[in-house]
């Protein structure tokens, strides 16, 4: 069974096998999921949100450990979350740098505006 995947702000799209990890998908997309660990679930790098998981197969008790909580506002790690079937969307975390650059203007313009 196919599943369709949608990595999102990306709006990029791939069609895996059941099965198949969101990282995985994610390098089948070309889309970088940055990792140290090789996808064993230790560096808690490939976190991403997950709103739906209707198509995912049921969490394993590894990473429910390892997300202590954070589940429950749709965090998973991308190396342990296995689709199953249907649609899926995925949204990426912000980009660090991005985010960081973003911020900084942001505050300067705060800032002239205050002037
Ligand atoms: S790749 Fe390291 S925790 Fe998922």
């Amino acid at each position: 069974m196919d599943v369709q995947v949608t990595f999102e702000p990306l709006a990029r799209k791939v069609k895996v096998r059941s099965g198949t990890t969101v990282l995985q998908a994610a390098r089948r997309a070309g889309v970088a999921i940055v990792t140290r660990c090789g996808g064993n679930a230790s560096c808690f790098m490939c976190k991403v949100h997950i709103e739906d998981w209707t198509g995912l197969a049921p969490m394993k008790e590894n990473e429910r450990r390892k997300l202590s909580g954070l589940e429950q506002t749709g965090t998973r790690l991308a190396c342990q979350t296995v689709l199953q079937e249907g649609q899926v969307v995925i949204q990426l975390p912000p980009d660090p740098l991005r985010a960081a650059i973003a911020k900084q203007l942001a505050q300067r313009q705060e800032e002239d505006t205050l002037w």
